[in-house]
């Protein structure tokens, strides 16, 4: 179909143009053409978004799988799907058929069905970036079970609120994982989560770094022995085009973690409608996306988008600088790369390090760059553009979300032109809007405001695992009948956007999301704190790190805060994860907070730049002698 690969501005702008004009014709075109269902939908799309109800190609059935391997067998058997390049470079990748793909799995999803998962149960995946990972994503698909992929950097006890939140039966992991030179005990991760969670009654444990871990009688059991025993073929569930395909966690701004609830068809018509447009991809190209299959980024552009269009995807088990910095260059060598797609803190990183290590790799296959996850710096940007795209492959600055599901905005790869942080234009389907803060759409051009979206897409997940009334009052609740993104943008005099970044509690860290609140209730759990309050300052390579305003139950010289700082680290670590640690923490006598006792983080947030020569309206503020304390003793 012609409009399914846009290839110029001109374009770009009809079909746009049709998708807001008429997006049920545009998308159902899209669907029709390029997918296999077992059942024509009854409606393209219906939707109210006051409560929020919203349903793409509704009483459609298939199943995500066979449109992700079985429809590519005939002529794409023998075609690499996943290239699975290790963490350590002697030992050698391997490279997954769709004809292997098939095989796996089906003996993984005959496996689940063996151990009781049935159609619509939640399996929570905590695995390193190892086939096993995506083969087990892919296996709950096809029996209709729900996945709830968890980071395998999160802490036993995030894990655990994950597994309870969305009821798991069954938790898939390894017996540890590499990273770099370090080993991780997942299954000690594992066993220690699963201490809080009863309901899991089967634990199935991938074999990676061959470590002596404990095996609890009658929960655990070695996975390979099944896969091999499992037969080869397994008939697809026929799921209906709204069930839920996976939930994915968020963080947000309470304690609890969202659990983003994503539907089969709608995921499944987007993600691969924007991994070809996007990454222009074409039948021959090597693709790769340097995010884990944890967050959303590996799951539509690891995984379903590139699988969806037949693509060969690389999935990486490594770090960029093991065994030294050149690592992600001569996997672009090694398997002649031709997408590449990364964040930018890797980035910053890497552009730290001796032009050497990129220089001794031959960079030639690349033909499109990416970025996602957070507001890239020009800085970043140029040394990306000139040292990684030799000044000539498009750069696409995509901005999107956990929650919804696929790029929003982007660039077409030589169509759109681009500037340096700017994401440019939305995608077809995408209708964006700035408000300001009386709730007025800001018209024109040159505007900035809180970014929203104002008709529904069909990748928008659907609810929040169990709280449908939060998830009406995180997104919809803010501005009527539009969806609430969280993020600041501005709208330049062409029309593009840059997305400036979050305007809640929400803070970006090496482009992994935040919230405050966990990371202050995970504080305040220390017996020596009375109350903590978190801020993001700028970070060279991390793009924010974290301060921390801590308030003591008893001050005075006696406690040692070296060691204090020490056991919040520790602390955060247990809760939430090693990502989440702060980078400077202060201890204070107390918060500026309103009249009616809201902590003014604004105010702390200038403190920790050390932008204090304007703080603003204070006229809120109730205790200036506690602002004049915090500014004397800043780290
Ligand atoms: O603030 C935006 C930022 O990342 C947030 C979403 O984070 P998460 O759900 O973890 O998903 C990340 C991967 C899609 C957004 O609200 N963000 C994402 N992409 C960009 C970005 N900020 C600026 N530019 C981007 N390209």
């Amino acid at each position: 179909m012609s409009n399914y690969q846009i290839q110029s501005l001109e374009e770009y702008f009809q079909v746009y143009r049709k998708s807001v004009l008429d997006p049920e014709s545009f998308w159902e075109e899209i669907a029709e053409e390029n997918f296999t269902w077992h059942k024509r939908w009854d409606a393209v799309l219906s939707y109210d978004l006051n409560t929020p109800q919203i349903k793409w190609f509704e009483g459609a059935k298939l199943n995500i799988t066979e449109n992700c391997i079985d429809r590519h067998l005939y002529s794409r058997g023998d075609k690499t799907a996943i290239i699975f390049e290790p963490n350590d470079p002697s030992e050698s990748a391997e490279h997954i058929t769709y004809n292997d793909l098939k095989d796996r799995v089906c003996r993984f999803a005959n496996v689940l069905k063996e151990q009781g998962i049935e159609k619509g149960d939640r399996v929570c995946i905590y695995l390193p970036m190892i086939p096993e990972l995506a083969v087990s994503v892919l296996a709950c698909a096809r029996i209709g079970a729900i996945h709830s992929v968890v980071f395998a950097g999160f802490s036993a006890a995030a894990l655990a609120t994950r597994i309870n939140d969305c009821d798991c039966k069954m938790v898939l992991t390894s017996d540890g994982s590499f990273r770099g030179t370090k080993t991780i005990d997942l299954k000690g991760i594992v066993d220690e989560a699963l201490e809080s969670c009863p309901d899991i009654k089967k634990v199935l444990v991938a074999k990676r770094i061959n470590s002596k871990i404990e095996m609890k009688e009658g929960r655990d059991l070695w996975l390979q022995p099944l896969l091999d025993a499992a037969y080869r073929d397994c008939v697809p569930e026929i799921m209906d085009a709204e069930d839920p395909l996976f939930i994915l966690y968020t963080s947000g701004s309470t304690g609890k973690p969202k659990g983003m609830v994503h539907s089969t068809a709608g995921y499944m018509v987007y993600t691969a409608y924007t991994f070809k447009n996007v990454f222009q991809y074409r039948e021959d190209d090597v693709y790769w996306c340097t995010a884990d299959i944890g967050w959303i980024t590996g799951h539509s552009y690891i995984l379903y988008g590139p699988l969806a269009n037949g693509a060969t995807t690389v999935m990486f088990e490594g770090v960029p600088n093991y065994p030294d910095w050149g690592r992600f260059w001569e996997v672009v060598e090694k398997h002649k790369v031709n997408q590449f797609y990364t964040a930018p803190t890797a980035i910053r990183a890497l552009a730290k390090e001796d032009l050497s290590f990129v220089n001794k790799h031959d960079l030639s296959s690349l033909k499109i760059l990416g970025t996602v996850g957070e507001p890239i710096n020009e800085e970043a940007w140029h040394w990306y553009n000139d040292n990684i795209g030799n000044k000539k492959n498009p750069i696409v600055d995509t901005w999107w979300q956990t929650e919804t599901g696929g790029i929003m905005i982007s660039p077409i790869p030589f169509s759109t032109p681009t500037i340096p942080t700017f994401a440019t234009l939305p995608l077809p389907g995408i209708q964006p809007t700035l408000m300001d803060e009386h709730g007025n759409e800001l018209k024109g051009n040159q505007v900035d405001g809180h970014l929203c979206i104002k008709f529904p897409w069909p990748s928008m997940a659907r609810t929040i695992w169990g709280n449908h009334k939060r998830y009406k009052e995180t997104y919809f609740s803010t501005y009527k009948n539009k969806y609430f993104t969280g993020d600041g943008a501005l709208r330049d005099s062409t029309g593009y956007y840059r997305i400036t970044g979050r305007v809640d509690d929400v803070i970006i860290v090496s482009g992994h999301n935040l919230g405050t609140a966990p990371i202050e209730d995970a504080i305040n759990e220390h017996t020596a704190v009375a109350e903590s309050a978190i801020v993001g300052f700028p970070h060279e390579i991390k793009g924010n790190a974290l301060y921390g305003y801590v308030i003591l139950k008893e001050t005075g010289e006696s406690r040692d805060h070296t060691n204090l700082r020490k056991e919040i680290n520790q602390i955060i670590t247990e809760h939430i994860g090693p990502i989440a640690k702060l980078d400077k923490v202060q201890f204070v006598i107390g918060l500026p907070k309103t009249r009616s006792g809201k902590i003014m983080r604004r105010i702390l947030r200038k403190i920790a730049c050390k932008d204090t020569s304007n703080l603003g309206d204070i006229s809120t503020l109730l205790n200036p002698e506690v602002v004049a304390d915090i500014m004397k003793n800043v780290v």
